[in-house]
This record gives C-alpha cells, structure tokens and sequence, in this order.
C-alpha cells in the first residue's frame, strides 16, 4: 500500500542519513539516470526542506550550477513571508559550464521562482593574472563577493569526476592527474577520491569548501544510481549539517552490502 511504501522511504531516509552521520536525507521515487522528472520531485523536496528551515529574516542564499540544480530550480515556489526575505548568489565565479547551467542562471531562476532577489557575478574564465586581480578591485564584483561572503545557506550538486572535468574541458594532464589520484567525486570545482578527500581544487574565487563547514544550512542535490559512487565519496566528509536530497536508486546503491 501507500502507506507502506511512505513508511519505506522514510526507513531508507533514516538509514541513509545515520550511514551520512548527518541530520536528514530526503529521497525521491526512483532513478533520476532513468526518469528526468525524478530531478523535478528533488526541486518539490527542496522547496518543503527551504521553506521549513529558512530563517524569518533576511537570508543569503549561495547556490551552484549543473544541470540538476538548473531543473531542481524550475520547481521552487514562494518562499517569501513578511519577515523572510531571501537574496541568491552564485556561490562562486565561472567554473566552465555552459550557460543555461551556470550558477549565475540558476541563482537567477531560484529567485524568480520564490519570488526573491538574485545578484549575478560576471568573472569571464580565460583572464590573465593582472586583469583578474583588478577585475576583483571592480566594486560591482566585491560587492556580490561580499554578499557571497555573508551567505547562511549553500545549495549545490554533486558529480561525477571525470565527467564533470571532461564537460568543463579541462586540459589533458589534469585529466590525467586526476585519474592517477582516483578522483570519483567533484562538487563546487574540487575534487575528491572514494575517501572523501580533496585531491584537486580548480582556483575560484567566491565561496570556498572551508566556508561551508560554517554555514548553518547546507543542501546537496544529487540522484541517480549512476552517481551513487560520487554521492557517497563527497558526503562522508561532507559538512554535518549537510542535508542530502537524492533518489531511491542512488540511495540503494550506497547502501548495498552495509
Ligand atoms: C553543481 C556543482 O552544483 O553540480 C558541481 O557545483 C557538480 O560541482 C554539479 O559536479 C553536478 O552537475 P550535474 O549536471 O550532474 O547536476
């Protein structure tokens, strides 16, 4: 019944969410490798996780690109009430993603969506040293880092290693590199091995991985059985206070023989 298969997930969320060491783990039908909509039903799961932790205050809210998160943002709903307001941010400056599924449109889509406030940050990606240290002297960009620096919630993605370097087009001896140091798992331009540990950080400024560990709300988005290896390096050591929103085949996946 119904019932039975709420009760189901909810057992699997539990487990999930102890085997994490984090507070909550939130998971959707299926396999988003398979059925797209599974990635709408995580944008549905966000939405209730934002509305029922937000702050009533002003909130910052920094988030990543991907084309998870560019799907999950189509389905936020008003979370404004008359002493919440939130403003979006890319969490950090150009990391080679093609437009549509870069921080700075997806930050753009979640406010629209929940009828907030977006700022972009426009860091072109091929710039000499000198250009991009005056181009962080510009007031329109610190301001935004700024307000990046300020940020009490986080939402991102988590990918695939390889893949993710081979769609951002990274150079041949990197790829190389990251192969030989058996990178599974990136999430905000760094890397990390099965373990969980960073091995590579592609240099970017705005929000950095130790930054997070002090931010008080933290969701990570990502689903798929696919991506249950990249899921499972990344949130072992990912920050506790980490909520995890992902799919049942993932959520199997990395359960399988514990
Ligand atoms: C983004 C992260 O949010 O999601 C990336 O910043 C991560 O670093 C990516 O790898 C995953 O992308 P996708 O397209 O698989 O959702």
């Amino acid at each position: 019944s119904l019932v039975d298969r709420l009760f189901g997930m909810r057992q699997l969320e539990k487990q999930l969410a102890s085997y994490f060491g984090i507070d909550k783990c939130l998971i959707a039908d299926g396999d988003s490798d398979q059925q797209r909509k599974v990635i709408s039903s995580f944008g549905r799961l966000l939405n209730e996780a934002l509305d029922a932790k937000l702050p009533e205050k002003s909130n910052i809210i920094a988030v990543m690109g991907g084309t998870t998160m560019a799907m999950a943002a189509e389905e936020l709903r008003s979370l404004e009430t008359d002493r919440r307001h939130n403003l979006f941010v890319p969490a950090r400056g150009g990391i080679g993603e093609s437009v549509n599924v870069q921080a700075n449109s997806v930050s753009a889509v979640m406010a629209m969506k929940s009828h907030g406030d977006y700022r972009s940050l426009f860091v072109p990606e091929q710039l000499s040293s000198t250009t991009y240290d005056s181009l962080l002297q510009e007031p329109s960009i610190k301001e935004v880092l700024n307000l990046i620096g300020q940020a009490n919630c986080v939402i991102h993605g988590i990918g695939r290693a390889l893949h993710m370097a081979a769609r951002r087009k990274m150079p041949e001896t990197d790829i190389l590199m990251l192969k030989q140091k058996h990178a599974v798992a990136e999430s905000f331009g760094y890397f990390f091995n099965e373990q969980g540990e960073i091995i590579y950080k592609i240099p970017r400024i705005g929000l950095q991985l130790k930054d997070i560990q002090h931010i008080p709300y933290v969701f990570a988005v990502a689903g798929g059985r696919g991506k249950a290896k990249a899921i499972r390096a990344y949130m072992q050591n990912a920050p506790k206070q980490t909520w995890l929103i992902t799919d049942e085949a993932a959520a199997n996946e990395i359960l399988k023989g514990v």
